[in-house]
């Protein structure tokens, strides 16, 4: 398998647990990626030692030394073919990136949403799916479109929302599932089973697996 792994960037803005979950995942030696490149927006996040601590090469890139997104994206996308980066996950990158980028990166870029696409795109969801009184949430990995948590969905993960709940508590059931729906979105993508077919993701060699993993474990 060496020699013929899917070389992916990780792209970062803060604590970075989806990152950890994705080298934890990356240790396994069957696990088809090698994370060559952690890239973040801001100096000092917790994640680029999560990265450095895995001997993973970091950079930060901070979006405030341009002078508007379109030269920042340009920067992004030149770093990370430098660096040999082939595919790219956002985990917690708190920067929309423009068509331009999104374009160049069609089908190579993807995202993990905490909330079950498309309900709850922006920020805050776990207070939006409270106020709203849901009874299932849940997280979403999906291929990025230009519109923002909008793209192919390729793995969701739901979970209930039990009486009690605050933001903190959904929140942290609901991160335990992103930490697993992240690593299976991205080993299905790098086997080249999740196939984008319009605007749905078609798994290829079955559904039997986890890849929908509806109300899992607690
Ligand atoms: C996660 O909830 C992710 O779904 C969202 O941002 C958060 C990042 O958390 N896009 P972490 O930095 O991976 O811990």
């Amino acid at each position: 398998m060496a020699g013929t792994k899917l070389k992916v960037g990780v792209l970062v803005s803060g604590r970075g647990s989806n990152l950890q979950a994705l080298i934890d995942a990356c240790a396994d030696p069957a696990f088809p990626v090698e994370i060559v490149h952690v890239l973040s927006n801001v100096a000092g996040a917790y994640a680029l030692e999560r990265a450095e601590k895995a001997g993973i090469a970091t950079s930060v890139l901070s979006h405030r030394d341009f002078d508007g997104r379109d030269s920042f994206d340009a920067a992004l996308d030149a770093r990370l073919r430098d660096v040999g980066v082939e595919f790219v996950c956002l985990a917690g990158f708190m920067r929309l990136l423009t068509e331009g980028f999104v374009g160049k990166w069609q089908d190579r870029l993807i995202n993990i949403h905490p909330s079950l696409l498309p309900s709850f795109k922006g920020l805050h969801t776990h207070e939006r799916a409270l106020e709203l009184g849901v009874k299932v949430h849940g997280c979403t990995v999906h291929f990025v479109r230009p519109a923002t948590d909008e793209g192919p969905i390729i793995v969701q993960a739901a979970v209930p929302v039990l009486p009690g709940d605050t933001p903190d508590t959904l929140g942290a059931r609901v991160l335990e599932q992103e930490h697993r729906a992240y690593p299976l979105a991205l080993r299905l993508v790098a086997e080249g089973r999740a196939k984008v077919v319009g605007n749905v993701v078609e798994i290829v060699g079955g559904q039997a697996d986890n890849t929908r993993l509806l109300n899992p474990g607690k």
